[in-house]
């Protein structure tokens, strides 16, 4: 009878210990998407002058999935002849985007949620009424729903395209595609 009490208790702590963990490991892996990571602007420069410009403002994933598709994107939309300035959301960022032909808001999605420092950020946005607007969120099992939430952020404006990356390394060169048709439109 005590040898079960023994192995009752060990598999229950067991069982509580491994909840913990995962609970510890869940809030740490998402706190990612709740972070002001400051200004992290980095621009990718057309030579002649006359380019059109794009903005690609994204939060990053802890695992770095993200930083990823929107560094490809951000190659596509220089390809096709912009000049991209890429920078992560925050208080940092101007509200004013007229300057911008080609305006693109990204997340990942944790626990069915998207960035709300994005989401605060995309609420605060003026002057997107001539800007091409493309929405993406990175995930491992994605439905509209993230990139219809996404947009609603946006007002009365709405997006032009929206894609989700949900299929690992093949996501690299889908953004770069996405980003190079795009801007080609
Ligand atoms: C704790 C946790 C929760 C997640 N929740 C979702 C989710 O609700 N929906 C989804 O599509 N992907 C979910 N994912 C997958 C992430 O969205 C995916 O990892 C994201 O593309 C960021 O990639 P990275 O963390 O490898 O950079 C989750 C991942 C983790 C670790």
């Amino acid at each position: 009878m005590v040898n079960i009490l023994k192995i009752i208790g060990k598999v229950f702590f067991g069982f509580v210990g491994i909840c913990v963990i995962a609970v510890v490991f869940c809030s740490w892996y998402t706190r990612s998407n709740t972070k002001d990571y400051g200004d992290n602007r980095r621009v990718l420069n057309i030579t002649n002058g006359n380019s059109k410009e794009a903005l690609i403002v994204y939060q990053p994933s802890r695992g770095g999935k993200t930083d990823k598709v929107a560094e490809n994107l951000a190659k596509g939309i220089h390809d096709a002849g912009y000049e991209v300035t890429l920078d992560n959301p925050g208080k940092h960022l101007k509200t004013d985007l007229s300057e911008y032909s080609i305006v693109v808001f990204g997340s990942p999605v944790y626990m069915g949620q998207i960035s709300p420092v994005l989401t605060q950020y995309m609420n605060s946005v003026k002057s997107l009424t001539n800007a091409k607007i493309l929405l993406f969120a990175t995930g491992g099992q994605l439905n509209n729903g993230e990139l219809d939430t996404l947009e609603q952020q946006l007002g009365s404006v709405k997006a032009t395209e929206k894609i989700g990356f949900k299929s690992g390394k093949a996501d690299e060169t889908l953004a770069y595609k996405t980003g190079k048709s795009f801007a080609g439109k």
